[in-house]
């Protein structure tokens, strides 16, 4: 059968001969459909208390856990790279862990404060906050617990919605809820309207997978202790699933996202896809901990090409449709783009 069943229009061999277009890199440019920029990244960072603070996290090699003064300067750089957005990941003491979670909305919390300093100091850039009640939780759960051990929904979404207006009164451009509950966005874009914060935008994790490739981020957060043996089943998607990640995404967009991610993100990208041909909404993956690991891991024992390795991924996610990427390799890639 020739090719001109499948397409129509082509000719058969030899009047088609797909390599004369990819003989020169003339030819190779005008025919490349995709193309993977500074705008599509956005850094995330871990940040403690203190002054002058900067931890290596041993599962991450090259990221670090920062005081907000170091997070200032590393901001600036991304910000002077190009990179349109950071996300912030506060790493508590344990005296900020409570059952109700209430240092979620302290204002005066580390992320509040974080929130603050960078929306003094370097306007322009967009800051993401993470709505979650892991880092204020004794348990590493998202969300509150009854005694049975099961995360509540309601109660739940009650604390986020506080945690989420909190950040939108200490200046976050967008409150990203990673925690899964039912209802959750709705009940925020609800709160932030009546409270005058109607710019805040939403960025749901709609579709988050109970994903084993989280392990490192449960490192860097010091979560990973407090969990345990215990999973995330009960509220974040199951691996199996892509119709169930659908529905998810459906109704955080009739509920007020503004933007939707699909986290993981590489093994993933099926879903992206699926969600892209869907919905047509701003669309973003999360290039996480363990899929960091694994490249840097391998890296570093000289096995794989870091550099043309962490492009390709790149062009990957943008290829499956993604708009942007949350990875923790986004300064490396602006620099990378900018030398190239
Ligand atoms: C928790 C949260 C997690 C990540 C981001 N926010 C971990 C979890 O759900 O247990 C993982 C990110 C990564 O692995 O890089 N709200």
């Amino acid at each position: 059968m020739s090719n001109n069943a499948a397409y129509g229009i082509r000719a058969a061999f030899p009047g088609n001969r797909p390599r004369r277009m990819r003989r020169d890199a003339f030819s190779r440019r005008l025919m490349q459909e995709h193309h993977f920029t500074v705008d599509m990244l956005i850094q995330p960072y871990f940040i403690v208390e203190g002054q002058n603070q900067r931890q290596a996290v041993p599962s991450m090699p090259g990221v670090d856990r920062l005081s907000i003064d170091h997070l200032l300067e590393s901001a600036a750089t991304v910000h002077a790279l190009g990179v349109p957005a950071i996300v912030l990941f506060p790493v508590t003491e344990d005296t900020a862990k409570t059952d109700d979670c209430r240092g979620a909305w302290d204002p005066e919390g580390l992320a509040q404060r974080a929130i603050r300093a960078l929306k003094a100091q370097i306007p322009e850039l967009g800051v993401i906050t993470d709505v979650a009640l892991d880092p204020y939780s004794p348990h590493g759960h998202d969300g509150l617990m009854n005694e049975s051990g099961y995360i509540m929904n309601d109660e739940t979404v009650d604390a986020l919605v506080r945690q989420a207006l909190s950040h939108a009164d200490a200046g976050a451009d967008v409150v990203a809820p990673s925690d899964m509950m039912d209802g959750r966005i709705g009940a925020i874009r609800e709160a932030l309207e009546a409270g005058e914060h109607r710019h805040t935008r939403i960025l749901s994790y709609a579709a988050k997978y109970a994903s084993s490739f989280y392990g490192p981020f449960r490192d860097a957060v010091g979560a990973a202790a407090a969990l345990g043996k215990s999973s995330k089943s009960s509220y974040q998607l199951d691996p199996c699933n892509s119709n169930e990640a659908m529905h998810e995404i459906a109704a955080d967009l009739q509920e007020g996202a503004d933007m939707i991610m699909v986290k993981p993100g590489l093994p993933y990208l099926d879903i992206v896809r699926r969600a892209v041909d869907t919905f047509a909404v701003p669309t973003y993956a999360y290039h996480v901990s363990g899929e960091y690991a694994m490249l840097k891991a391998a890296a570093a024992q000289g096995w794989i090409d870091e550099k043309a390795i962490v492009l390709e991924t790149m062009m990957a996610f943008r290829r499956a449709g993604c708009d942007a990427v949350l990875t923790y390799c986004a300064e490396d890639v602006a620099t990378w783009l900018k030398s190239a």
